[in-house]
């Protein structure tokens, strides 16, 4: 299915945060939501699963650690349904509107977790997130990469949900299969190591986004960022 280029222009931003457990992207999301507010620009924060009200029902049943016989093909599809949903209710209105979206996860994810680690198949994975956004990927997915022994060291306190009750091998898979895939889309997907402190993290991430927003849209957003 060939993505309608027309249908999907917007004059606002798509950013995407993705990682392992632990990375600190929450902590990094609401610096860069910060900083953005700070310029006065309008963003859009948002989050998979869970981004829409239908979303956060998915989100349950994905991550009760009770639904242990959910199977990998019912779990990917479970995360596209969510997508689909989140990508007409909430990103693609809100980007029309010119602003930044900025998601906890997106179509990455899938393509690590379920097509690399639950060896459904990247092909596979990819095609099926093309049906669910219908073509929509963000201008910047941003890797927060960290070591599996340090993200989990990060989350001690946390009650484990079912994706994250997962062995260190499979989270180990997860680290390498989103470096795996930075490889393939060296521009539209950039690492950031997140093993450097929280405000070493934050300074690159910015300028990493100005850099892009500059680049890609001179339009009213970088004219605000500007200032
Ligand atoms: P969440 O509580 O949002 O945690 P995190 O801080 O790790 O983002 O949990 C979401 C979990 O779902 C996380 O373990 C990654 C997993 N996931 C997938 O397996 N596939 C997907 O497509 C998405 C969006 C998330």
């Amino acid at each position: 299915m060939k993505p309608d280029r027309k249908k999907l222009a917007y004059p606002g931003f798509f950013i995407s945060f993705e990682g392992g457990e632990g990375a600190g992207k929450s902590t990094q999301i609401r610096h860069l939501t910060k900083y953005f507010h700070d310029h006065k620009i309008p963003v859009v924060l948002t989050l998979e699963p869970g981004g829409t009200e239908i979303g956060s029902k998915i989100r349950e049943l994905l991550l009760d650690p009770r639904n242990t016989a959910l199977s990998s093909r019912a779990e990917l599809l479970l995360y596209l349904a969510d997508r689909a949903q989140h990508v007409t209710d909430c990103i693609l209105p809100a980007l029309k509107a010119g602003k930044v979206v900025i998601t906890d996860r997106y179509a990455d994810s899938s393509n690590v977790y379920q097509g690399i680690c639950r060896g459904l198949g990247l092909k596979e994975t990819m095609a099926l997130n093309d049906y669910a956004t219908y073509g929509l990927y963000p201008d910047l997915a941003i890797v927060l990469d960290l070591p599996v022994k340090l993200g989990f060291a990060r989350m001690k306190q946390r009650v484990l949900d079912r994706m994250e009750l997962e062995k260190s091998s499979f989270h180990n898979k997860v680290r390498r299969g989103f470096l795996q895939l930075s490889r393939k889309y060296p521009k539209r997907i950039q690492v950031i190591n997140a093993a450097q402190t929280e405000d070493q993290v934050r300074v690159e991430i910015q300028d990493l986004v100005r850099n892009r927003i500059r680049k890609s849209k001179g339009t009213s957003l970088w004219k605000k960022m500007e200032k």
